[in-house]
């Protein structure tokens, strides 16, 4: 399957679910008007793998990213670490609500698939 579809109402405002996707975890996060505003206000010049929050999401209430910790490839953990994203509990990487690393020896930040929104309320990924 090298595409898959998932319904986005299902996912509850402020969680991040996991689903599998071509063998690798995929996190899904359903982010709040909070989330969205603290990670457009990030200053990008500080980031070690700058990217804006508008570079790496189509609607800003979701955010689409592959579950693989760019530094050796465990599985961070959803709403965890310093920077209100995802924490790599293996060496410490901690990522923000944009997935971009923030702290750790992650060296890029977690990678985003091709993904569209055929109709309201459905992602495709893939
Ligand atoms: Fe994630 Fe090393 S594999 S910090």
């Amino acid at each position: 399957m090298a595409k898959i579809e998932i319904k986005t109402t299902d996912i509850p405002e402020g969680a991040s679910m996991t689903f599998k996707w071509r063998g690798k975890p995929l996190f899904v996060r359903h982010r709040t008007d909070s989330e969205i505003a603290t990670e457009r206000a990030v200053d990008v010049s500080s980031l070690r793998d700058p990217q804006t929050d508008d570079e790496r999401v189509n609607d800003p209430k979701f955010l689409v990213v592959i579950g693989v910790c760019t530094h050796l490839g465990c599985v961070p953990i959803a709403n965890a670490g310093d920077f209100g994203g995802y924490y790599c509990p293996c060496h410490g990487s901690h990522y923000d609500a944009s997935g971009r690393v923030r702290k750790g020896p992650a060296p890029t930040n977690l990678e985003v698939p091709e993904y569209s929104f055929p109709e309201p309320g459905l992602l495709v990924v893939g």
